[in-house]
């Protein structure tokens, strides 16, 4: 659908060139007064100097040749040559039933969609789950939804760590304590076991030990990096013990994104990569992209306008062995021939953006992605605890995805249940909805690319700009619904007419914000956009629940229409959730 702020525009614009002025003075832009008027244009100002006049005759030379008006209405000039314009009342009630009546509230789907791949998550098979990984999942999952909803055809790729030198150690550990295995016998000829030699627990705690005895013991971390050396170069035994951890991890990876509401499409890592590096780098070199430097191969990808120095990107270290880049251009080889997507974002720490950059220049450079493919780089901050510092535990350790959710559904169970009765398992289902709310909007709601403080009283509140408190007005908008329907009405096909009031009427004007708003958070990949609309329009709701009685409102068609709002209201909030990834509850 069309955005109302166009309609205005296109009005004034026929005003402007009646009127004898250049049409694109007419821009509209909403009000930065509100108190004063809703929409605002600044044109007949721009135009003074070109006409010679002042700008205060200009606005009323507009206004005075204003003939065709559907949607502006109100309009008046004021000193120095502002226009002030309200939308006609019962234009916004006509938008705002077209939105209603269209599929997906008129959400204006991609003429031409687009393959985009996003890849996100990025977890490190073995390595517990941390908060550091917690943004890009949330972060990931919501640009993915915010692009599927724009009609793009989309797909998420956790992209995992599987292929490192945390393996290496891994198997060094393992070997120590179980040497009897057969996988560390080389003459060993049969089928290896089924099972896995360790639980994801046990792989959770060998994980940590291996990594501090190699900082202390020089031989372990040499065993380590030759046991990587090894499994990246086929060995039998740990390629078998390296299936085992993947199945292992990958299926507690599975059970914690679906806790947190998170879905990949695929589940590819760092190891698929590997089978392309070798003709990738070979046909590097043969087309002359990669040259020897200092022993490594690299690959140069300053620019002459480049201001700063930007390093080459290593894809081959002295030793041969590959690195962080080598992989990445690997995936978009195989990413190019089995999808071949038109955008891949990646989202990953902002500290990252070097390593992306030298990436997306080398990929373009020699031709591994076409001219026409985006890359983009969603790079985000780190999550502080309240002293600034990185989020921890209270004892000060690192913080498990694990436990900080089940922390929050905690704080949230106690909330719901204080002074309430609630029945047991209804409050534990919803402590979990409301918790999931508040960490991701906590962390959504902040402009990505800014560290922000995880703050659990702040996050948790029903009130303020958090996720409980849009919930909570889902929630307050349901019950509404619900006992209109329970008074034996009928809640289908109720028309929206004119406001009469200003709560109305603003309320009116930020429901119809919705399609803009989404389509800049796709634009900007800026899921915190979606948070400031939502923030506002509840903030709008609850201004005109708390001045107006609705279900005691006795004109009918009063009624009806307001509950008609009601409904679409609702129905804006639960699709932006949506994108956001979490759900309100029936009750809360
Ligand atoms: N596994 C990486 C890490 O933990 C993140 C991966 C980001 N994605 C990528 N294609 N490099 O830092």
């Amino acid at each position: 659908m069309n955005k109302i702020i166009d309609f205005i525009e296109d009005e004034l614009g026929a005003a402007f060139e009646k009127a004898g002025y250049d049409r694109s003075l007419s821009k509209v832009t909403v009000s930065n007064r509100p108190d004063l008027c809703e929409y605002q244009c600044n044109g007949a100002m721009a135009g003074a100097k070109a006409y010679h006049k002042a700008p205060f005759m200009i606005a009323e030379d507009v206004i005075a040749n204003l003939t065709e008006r559907a949607y502006i209405g109100e309009i008046g000039a004021v000193k120095p040559g502002f226009i002030n314009i309200k939308l006609d009342r019962d234009a916004a009630a006509a938008y705002l039933n077209e939105m209603r009546a269209a599929k997906e509230l008129g959400i204006g789907k991609a003429d031409d969609p687009q393959m985009i791949m996003v890849d996100y998550g990025g977890p490190n098979v073995a390595k517990p789950l941390h908060v550091g990984h917690l943004r890009s999942a949330i972060i990931g999952e919501s640009v993915k939804r915010i692009a599927k909803k724009m009609g793009h055809k989309v797909l998420g790729d956790i992209h995992l760590g599987d292929w490192g030198y945390q393996m290496g150690l891994i198997i060094t550990e393992l070997r120590e304590r179980k040497p009897e295995l057969p996988y560390f016998d080389e003459a060993f000829e049969g089928e290896y076991p089924e099972e896995a030699p360790f639980t994801i627990s046990e792989l959770e705690e060998i994980y940590p030990t291996a990594s501090t005895k190699a900082k202390e013991d020089e031989a372990y971390r040499e065993n380590a990096l030759h046991a990587t050396y090894l499994l990246q170069n086929g060995h039998k035994g740990y390629t078998a013990v390296w299936e085992h951890i993947m199945k292992v991890s990958v299926a507690d990876l599975k059970k914690n994104y679906d806790n947190l509401n998170v879905k990949f499409d695929l589940w590819k890592g760092e190891s698929d990569a590997q089978s392309d590096i070798p003709d990738m780098i070979a046909r590097l070199k043969a087309d002359g992209f990669a040259h020897v430097d200092q022993g490594a191969l690299v690959i140069d990808v300053q620019e002459e306008s480049d201001t700063k120095e930007i390093p080459p990107c290593m894809i081959q270290k002295s030793d041969g062995a590959s690195l962080y880049g080598t992989t990445d251009l690997a995936t978009l080889v195989q990413r190019q021939r089995d999808y071949g997507p038109d955008k891949v974002i990646y989202v990953a720490d902002k500290r990252q953006e070097l390593h992306f950059e030298q990436v997306f220049r080398a990929a373009k450079k020699t031709g591994i992605v076409p001219g026409g493919t985006e890359l983009s780089f969603l790079g985000f901050g780190t999550m502080n605890g309240k002293d600034g510092r990185p989020f921890k535990t209270r004892e000060g350790g690192i913080m498990r995805l694990e436990n900080l959710i089940a922390d929050i559904g905690e704080e949230m169970y106690k909330k719901i249940t204080d002074n309430r009765t609630v029945e047991e398992a209804e409050a534990r289902a919803t402590a979990k909805m409301v918790g999931l709310a508040a960490i991701k909007y906590g962390d959504l709601s902040n402009q990505a690319s800014k560290d922000y403080v995880f703050d659990v009283d702040r996050f948790t509140s029903f009130e303020g700009n958090t996720g409980p408190y849009i919930l909570y007005t889902i929630v307050r908008i349901k019950s509404i619904l619900g006992k209109y329907t329970a008074e034996g009405n009928e809640s289908d096909g109720l028309k929206i007419t004119g406001a009469d009031s200003d709560g109305e009427k603003a309320l009116m004007l930020e429901a119809a914000r919705y399609n803009e708003v989404m389509a800049a958070a796709y634009e900007e990949l800026a899921p915190h956009k979606i948070c400031a609309y939502i923030y506002d329009l509840a903030n709008a709701f609850n201004r005109f629940y708390h001045e107006t009685k609705i279900l005691a409102e006795e004109d009918t068609k009063k009624k009806e229409s307001y509950i008609a709002l009601l409904i679409l209201v609702k129905e804006i909030l639960e699709a932006c959730i949506d994108v956001l990834g979490f759900e309100a509850p029936e009750r809360m």
